[in-house]
């Protein structure tokens, strides 16, 4: 993460979530983590979270790394699929189990060049997890 500035961007006023923080921590910190090994160089990684309706609450990690091409994005969500030297490829599928136990969705969108935006979308009323 180093060289890396982190902007803030969280809308007042957001509903609590009821959720496993452990988890959401740990689904977090895989999705910066790849952020910041793809801005090797620096950059912006930009975490935002805002309300999306009236039913979901959005978390938006943005990062102007070095991005993915749409053969590699297709396939981060599998298990041991990485591109990188000392990667598992565990991260983003983990991260999606996560997820999908607090039922709700990811979303990458990836420019090669560019950088990644990942949108993690949480129903705000939710009984189990
Ligand atoms: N923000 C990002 N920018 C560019 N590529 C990314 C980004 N996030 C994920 N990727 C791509 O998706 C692949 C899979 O990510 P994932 O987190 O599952 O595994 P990993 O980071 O390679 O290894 P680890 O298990 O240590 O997380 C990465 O190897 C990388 O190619
Ligand atoms: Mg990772």
């Amino acid at each position: 993460m180093e060289g890396v500035r982190v902007v803030r961007n969280i809308e007042r006023g957001l509903p609590l979530v009821a959720l496993d923080s452990d988890l959401i921590k740990q689904m977090a910190i895989n999705i910066i983590l790849n952020a910041g090994a793809a801005m090797e160089g620096g950059g912006i990684l930009t975490v935002s979270a805002r309300m999306s309706g009236e039913d979901n609450v959005e978390i938006i990690f943005e990062d102007n790394g070095v991005g993915m091409d749409a053969e590699v994005a297709r396939q981060i969500f599998e298990p041991f699929f990485t591109t990188r030297q000392r990667g598992t490829g565990l991260g983003l599928s983990i991260t999606k189990q996560i997820i999908e136990r607090h039922s709700g969705e990811i979303r990458v969108e990836s420019e090669p060049g560019k950088g990644t935006v990942v949108t993690v979308t949480l129903p705000v009323n939710h009984e189990e997890f």
